[in-house]
């Protein structure tokens, strides 16, 4: 007898991308400058002006999602699109632009799915307020918020607040922080965390109260690690590392309070990140529907456990795997690990809502690129993630990082993503026609036969 498969139907299958690594369009529709806009650009290396120009090409694009068979398209609204100096009234052009980019998705059977904020601060946020060192900040984020869902609210079912938001610890510049000048550089950063968490959490509760049945994910960056070796020490720095890295968000997120390994730690260092009132309530009744993970790569943490900073720096590469141009390591079954790992304490529906390998490409002389390796690298994962399932996991989507290439975090246009191969250089513009690569005749026939032919 055949086995039934294991993903249901319904499942959500796609891409995932942001605002500003594809749209371009920096300056148009009224939209205000953010802090990726003013980020100086490295010799060689793209601005993010024009990145694959989907501000304008939108519908090309949506039609080539549609022939892959997508039902779902993971992207961020602009923030500064929609307050451009992110106070004052909302620009109704912007509004509009997400109204018709949602409608033509919608149109072609896919369903948005939207990140509120993914490291795009309007930039007169930072300046005015150092961004979300501000309780400031977690006011206008929220009127956004509520603008956004009430417009969007019958479109978009599921909604993600912020990216990756356990990189905001060691990463304060992505939420508009500046440290300088900090009395407590470390106080600095726990406290910009914890504005981080009651944005989030008055997000959820805005959601809820404006959209009914609408779905907030909490989303981490899960990089999974290992204990360096079998040494009872490195067992100990690898849950450590997972603690700060991963565990305090998702603990927040589904159980609404901090967990004791945080605050025993904070008390230690004599670090009391400054509650509001009402704070504590306000995490605690507003947690998540579902949790959402990036994932690309695994490392190993080894013993040194001195203080946060010497832990993160004992994680170190995994000898035993490959890695890709960039360094880091292919690892399908840390997936697995990680969602294992997830749901046995979470026991929230998951959505992974990246996944993918960047590589340096070319177009043949056939005008497509036969990457094979993309090809490998997503279906071990998918395979990875289906037997997970098969162990009782609830993962409800799959979407890979890029659809169409797009702009890397770090401002690399040559680092692609895609299934859609886009003709533009690092900083030669070309003409930015799409092409599909082998990938995108390989992801339309998992679709079709949803997840069963790898
Ligand atoms: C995730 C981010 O961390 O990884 C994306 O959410 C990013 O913005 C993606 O582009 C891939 O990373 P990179 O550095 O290769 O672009």
């Amino acid at each position: 007898k055949r086995k039934t498969n294991i993903i249901p139907k319904g499942f959500l299958w796609g891409g995932a991308v942001t605002s500003f690594q594809t749209e371009g369009a920096w300056n148009e529709g009224g939209k205000g400058p953010s802090i990726v806009d003013a980020r100086p650009v490295k010799e060689g290396q793209s601005d993010w002006k024009t990145a694959v120009d989907f501000y304008h090409r939108y519908k090309e694009d949506i039609a080539l999602f549609k022939e892959m068979g997508f039902n779902a398209y993971r992207t961020s609204i602009s923030w500064s699109r929609i307050f451009p100096d992110g106070e004052g009234e909302p620009n109704e052009e912007g509004l509009q632009f997400y109204d018709d980019l949602f409608d033509e998705m919608l149109a072609n059977g896919i369903q948005p799915v939207v990140t509120l904020y993914h490291f795009d601060l309007p930039l007169a946020l930072q300046k005015k307020y150092n961004g979300f060192a501000s309780r400031e900040v977690i006011e206008l984020f929220d009127r956004y918020a509520r603008t956004v869902f009430k417009r969007y609210g019958s479109k978009v079912k599921y909604w993600l607040t912020f990216n990756e938001q356990n990189l905001v610890l060691t990463n304060p510049e992505f939420w508009g922080v500046s440290l300088e000048g900090a009395e407590n550089e470390e106080a600095l950063r726990y406290q910009v965390t914890h504005h981080a968490f009651i944005a989030h959490a008055k997000a959820v509760k805005s959601l809820h109260e404006i959209v009914p049945g609408g779905q907030m994910a909490g989303m981490v960056t899960y990089m999974a690690t290992y204990p360096h070796t079998c040494a009872p020490e490195d067992t100990i720095a690898n849950m450590k590392a997972k603690e700060l890295l991963v565990d305090f968000y998702f603990d927040v997120f589904a159980h609404g309070e901090y967990p004791t390994y945080v605050t025993s730690r904070l008390q230690q260092k004599g670090i009391v990140p400054h509650f509001e009132e009402g704070d504590a309530a306000l995490l605690k009744e507003n947690t998540v529907d579902y949790l959402s993970i990036s994932y690309y790569q695994s490392q190993t943490a080894s013993a040194d456990l001195t203080d946060e900073s010497a832990l993160i720096s004992g994680i170190t590469p995994n000898p035993g795997l490959k890695t890709n141009e960039w360094g880091w390591a292919i690892d399908p079954i840390g997936l697995r690990v990680c969602l294992k790992d997830m749901y046995a304490r979470y026991r929230l529906p998951i959505f992974i809502t990246e996944n993918g390998i960047g590589v340096r490409e070319e177009l043949n002389e056939n005008d497509t690129v036969e990457d094979d390796y993309r090809i490998e690298y997503l279906s071990e994962h998918i395979k990875q993630m289906k037997i997970a399932m098969e162990e009782g996991v609830d993962v409800f989507g799959y979407l890979t990082w890029g659809s169409t290439d797009l702009i890397s975090s770090g401002g690399q246009f040559e680092k692609r993503y895609g299934f859609i191969y886009v003709n533009r250089g690092e900083t030669d513009l070309r003409d930015l026609k799409r092409y599909k690569k082998k990938s995108f005749h390989w992801f339309k026939r998992v679709i079709e036969t949803n997840g069963e032919e790898l």
